[in-house]
């Protein structure tokens, strides 16, 4: 019969022990086929019916005892086994280096924005299809009825490779998405644009723009101005002053183009066209105009960032002081 002194014994064999094997070897001597404590549970048929079930409860009682104490040594012994490899490489007790963190540059934060808040509206965004910055003249100027003479067709304006684009305008995405998606159609895409520009504090000749276009059979100049107050409000945080200026475009009529007011600079800054889609270009793309009708805009995602982040010149943003950019965070 095991005493509670032969148990305690055995608990400061185990916690003694210094390593997994001869651990192991306790487990087999107290708790094995053949251990002692399974032996007892064994032996035990040969009593009464109460005499199992008191030396049950004290054999259970050394049994939890020992599987603890194993487990607890175990674990001692895992964490010398690791502490014993790292004072061989590495001083743990030396204070941590400052990891450098990249951030997220200006520009994708408030692309990241802006989907966003369309994403929350109902619309899609085709920037993964539909979206090709290498374009034919047909997407890029002709569907979307911009006439033979017009200056975006010009070479100096316009960089032509072979006999396509380098789109203009990620408009160019309007005619592709109108001939695939089947109304009502609402949808967004990203990316960058071309244009044939001296850099200078507000151009720059590879920029980034949102096209939004929205078609159904229920559509007015209402529902494109709630959504352009409204992601304006959303992405600056604040409800800015804005105007809205009659303008002109091929691909909408009527046409607007929308500043925001610099009150620092005292001066509006225009930063998106837009319009009602207009009858031909619907047309281009197979769409009865009487029974369709659509908005759109095109949105200089270079120009929002200036003004959320208070630069002055547009190359800032694709200069090397990380500093600056570091401390551009929009959604603060
Ligand atoms: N594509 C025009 C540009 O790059 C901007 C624009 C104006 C887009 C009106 C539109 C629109 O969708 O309806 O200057």
């Amino acid at each position: 019969m095991i005493s509670a002194s032969d148990i305690s014994a055995g608990l400061s064999n185990i916690q003694s022990t210094d390593n997994l094997t001869d651990l192991d070897a306790l487990r087999v001597f107290w708790l094995g086929k053949n251990g002692l404590i399974t032996k007892e549970f064994k032996q035990m048929s040969t009593l009464s019916k109460e005499q199992k079930a008191d030396l049950a409860k004290v054999l259970n009682d050394f049994k939890s005892k020992i599987l603890d104490a194993i487990a607890a040594q175990k674990n001692t012994l895992l964490d010398r086994a690791i502490d014993q490899e790292l004072s061989k490489t590495k001083d743990v007790s030396l204070p941590s280096r400052r990891m450098h963190v990249g951030r997220i540059h200006p520009i994708t934060q408030v692309i990241n924005k802006l989907y966003h808040f369309f994403e929350l509206r109902g619309f899609t965004s085709y920037s993964h299809d539909h979206n090709f910055e290498l374009e034919s003249e047909d997407n890029n100027f002709t569907f979307l009825n911009i006439p033979e003479n017009h200056p975006a067709r010009s070479m100096q304006d316009t960089f032509f490779i072979k006999d396509k684009v380098l789109r203009t305008h990620v408009s160019a995405s309007q005619p592709r998405i109108l001939k695939s998606i089947e109304p009502p159609i609402k949808a967004v895409v990203f990316g960058r644009v071309y244009r044939s520009d001296q850099p200078d504090a507000t151009h720059v000749p590879v920029f980034h723009q949102m096209e939004c276009l929205y078609v159904d059979d229920q559509c007015s100049f209402s529902h494109l101005k709630d959504t352009i107050d409204a992601f304006i409000t959303y992405i600056f945080g604040k409800k800015m002053k804005i105007r809205y200026r009659s303008s002109y475009f091929p691909f909408t009529v009527p046409s607007v183009e929308i500043d925001v007011w610099l009150p620092q600079e005292k001066k509006w800054l225009e930063i998106l066209g837009a319009g009602m889609v207009h009858p031909e270009v619907l047309r281009n793309a197979g769409h009865d105009p009487e029974k369709l009708r659509g908005f759109a805009f095109g949105v200089g995602i270079e120009r929002l960032a200036m003004i959320y982040f208070g630069l002055s010149d547009v190359r800032q943003l694709y200069g090397a002081d990380l500093d600056l950019l570091a401390g551009c965070n929009l959604w603060q």
